[in-house]
């Protein structure tokens, strides 16, 4: 679909007008294949009343019909895959919370697109072939782990293929083998951090320099609790399977305001997650990606359901500001909407607080009770009970001052909010009845 390797590697696009004639060419390219090789792409443009023709320019994207998750699950396993399956040579899904996997696929161009542009966001965050990388993300059907093994491969980099889980092994690994680069989700890396702490490893003297951490929603609180106590300098990497996994944006050492988009191969767009109306660049709205180059799973203006804004990026690339959250994650108690990370930030205020929280909702009645469960740092767990309320109570004052919600909280001793090793953390139990 017409791009060199070359280009791949390159994230330098000159003017921002240089990229969006590439994108054009790329978007026309992609609208055509898409139509020409899956039926269900077809017809959803038949019944939109769109051609690829019909787009001349970038602002006629919206004239195209939206592709959500839906879409993926009615084609399921391969409806809508572009090129034969003698083409495709691997699959990855990502677990649906019920029913089907979504499952995706990729031809062997595919992957090497992705593997660069993941080389291109370890680079960014100031990794070379010198580097020594701990990839502590899922290896299997999850896109993070084969995902960035591939693209530190790719960067020429040494990876270790640990997979999550086996955290003594993790911090084992880290010390015998000097790794400098961890890989994981903000929160399993707050595990490693505790592990670090049981066995009295001086975490911040270890050979980690850079983490790259992301699957799942953190807050800059998050970032600064993990650089301090794992003394490394911590990135945010963003990516989805249907879109292609890992690689889609990531932060780079000029610029740590929130994931650069790699937008010379995903096409992003803001839009009003009621009206679907596409909104200008600092507006905050769901984001929508179209992929520009990929073959075997053109995906076409796809909801991410991931809340953020654009802003001007360093080059020509635009970049996201850190997501918030996901639509579908927006708790509503007694008529307030609220994200995990909202209280997150508030937690991560307490010096003497974990970053371990989850969110417990149940129904009293007819109202919604919010309990927020926290942890003391491990150093503090032998600390007297009537501390530990006395902690609770500035938090829920917190909650209750800037989010205007009331919570009770729990402050516990460490290790009592469960841990996940591997995949993401599950930060809300909503046992309200549905
Ligand atoms: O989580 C891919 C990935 C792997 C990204 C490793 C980064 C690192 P999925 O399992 O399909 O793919 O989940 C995608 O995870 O729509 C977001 O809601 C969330 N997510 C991913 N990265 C971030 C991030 C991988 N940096 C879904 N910040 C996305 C916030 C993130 N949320």
């Amino acid at each position: 679909m017409g791009y060199t390797p070359s280009e791949i590697a390159s994230a330098d696009f000159g003017s921002r007008g240089e990229l969006r004639d590439l994108q054009l060419r790329r978007l026309k390219a992609t609208l055509r294949h898409a139509y020409d090789n899956v039926p269900h792409y077809r017809e959803k443009f038949q019944k939109a009343a769109v051609a690829p023709d019909d787009l001349q320019s970038l602002a006629d994207l919206n004239k195209f019909p939206f592709t959500t998750k839906a879409d993926l699950r009615d084609t399921y396993p391969f409806g809508m895959f572009a090129t034969p399956m003698r083409d495709v040579v691997r699959i990855h899904a990502s677990s649906g919370t019920t029913g089907k996997p979504t499952v995706v696929g990729y031809t062997q161009r595919d992957i090497a697109m992705w593997a660069q542009v993941l080389a291109r966001s370890m680079r960014a965050a100031g990794l070379t072939a010198d580097d020594i990388v701990l990839n502590a993300f899922g290896y299997g059907l999850f896109t993070g782990g084969i995902g960035f093994h591939y693209g530190a491969e790719c960067l020429g980099a040494t990876v270790i293929p640990i997979s999550g889980g086996q955290t003594e092994k993790q911090v084992q690994l880290i010390q015998d083998l000097k790794a400098t680069v961890l890989l994981c989700t903000p929160s399993y890396a707050l595990t490693i951090a505790d592990e670090m702490a049981r066995q009295n490893v001086d975490a911040k003297n270890t050979s980690l320099r850079i983490g790259l951490f992301g699957a799942e929603p953190w807050t800059n609180q998050m970032r600064r609790e993990i650089e301090t106590r794992l003394g490394l300098d911590a990135y945010d990497t963003y990516g989805l399977s249907e879109v292609i996994g890992p690689g889609v944006a990531s932060e780079s050492r000029e610029c740590r305001d929130g994931p650069q988009i790699w937008e010379d191969h995903f096409y992003p767009e803001i839009i009003d997650p009621v009206s679907g109306e596409v909104l200008p660049d600092g507006a905050d709205g769901e984001l929508v990606f179209t992929s520009l180059t990929k073959e075997a799973l053109p995906i076409i203006r796809y909801r991410t359901r991931d809340l953020t804004r654009l802003s001007p990026g360093k080059g020509a690339m635009r970049r996201m500001d850190k997501i918030t959250g996901r639509s579908d994650d927006m708790l509503i108690i007694r008529g307030v909407n609220l994200f995990p990370t909202q209280i997150e930030e508030i937690v991560l205020k307490h010096a003497t607080l974990s970053g371990h929280y989850q969110l417990h909702v149940t129904r009293e009645g007819r109202m919604d009770e919010l309990t927020v469960l926290v942890e003391v740092k491990p150093e503090l767990s032998d600390a007297d009970p009537d501390w530990r309320e006395a902690i609770g109570r500035e938090v829920a004052h917190d909650i209750k001052s800037q989010i205007g919600v009331s919570a009770k909280v729990a402050v516990l001793e460490t290790d009592s909010i469960e841990r996940t090793l591997v995949g993401k953390a599950r930060r809300v139990i909503d046992k309200r009845p549905q």
